[in-house]
């Protein structure tokens, strides 16, 4: 899978994107990630990204040009299958749409900042527009680390272990991944469950069943 993001804030991609797992997916060639910086793309003697909004209003609203700029360079290399506008008015991501997007090709995310980016663009290239949640972040570049993260660990061979992101929480029927222990057994007094020792892997696994469920009607219930 091939990933572009194009980012006012590129530097914000950086790090996170950089590290363990989606790291490792790009050695490994099992995901190309490029993140472009819209700064990049801007003419005029100061490299503006941004202006003030037509008909008023506070903040800065991210200027067209660049971004058609960027975005047409990137469709004469190649089509995309989606041109995803992170936004806080998109619809919800959540794991059935991740499952769905991680067996795309080529998919290109624009994150947007400061008040929002010139509607001509969402209008010209957008296919969908997606939000991580019912709260606002300064920008989509976070959003898209989250959403890149989600989609990584679906590709296969990306996880060691093939069976574990279709027995994680959220993919299973119970809602929630059975409580995990690891060494040692008894830890300041506490015990591990007597039955993840027995080494009885049919009891286990419907222990592991059981108190995922039990979990899942317990965290139902806070909500
Ligand atoms: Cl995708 N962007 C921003 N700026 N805020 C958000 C979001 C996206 N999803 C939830 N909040």
């Amino acid at each position: 899978m091939r990933i572009d993001v194009i980012a006012a804030v590129p530097g914000i991609l950086n790090a996170p994107l950089n590290e363990s797992i989606i790291k490792r997916a790009c050695e490994k060639k099992l995901l190309t990630l490029k993140v472009h910086s819209l700064r990049d793309y801007s003419t005029g003697k100061y490299r503006q990204i941004d202006d003030k909004p037509f008909g008023g209003g506070g903040g800065m609203v991210l200027k067209p040009e660049p971004f058609f700029k960027c975005i047409e360079h990137l469709l004469s290399e190649r089509d995309y299958e989606e041109i995803i506008f992170l936004t806080p008015q998109g619809k919800k991501f959540n794991q059935k749409s991740a499952n769905k997007l991680s067996l795309l090709n080529n998919v290109m995310l624009i994150c947007g900042h400061y008040k929002g980016i010139d509607q001509r663009v969402i209008d010209t290239f957008v296919t969908k527009e997606i939000s991580i949640g019912d709260y606002v972040l300064t920008g989509g570049e976070t959003a898209a680390i989250v959403f890149i993260d989600a989609i990584t660990r679906l590709l296969p061979g990306v996880l060691g272990d093939s069976e574990s992101a279709l027995t994680d929480s959220f993919q299973t029927d119970s809602g929630f991944d059975a409580p995990q222990y690891t060494r040692p057994s008894e830890f300041r007094g506490m015990k591990v469950p007597e039955i993840l020792l027995s080494g009885d892997h049919r009891k286990v696994s419907e222990w592991k069943l059981e108190t995922g469920k039990a979990k899942f009607k317990k965290i139902k219930k806070k909500k």
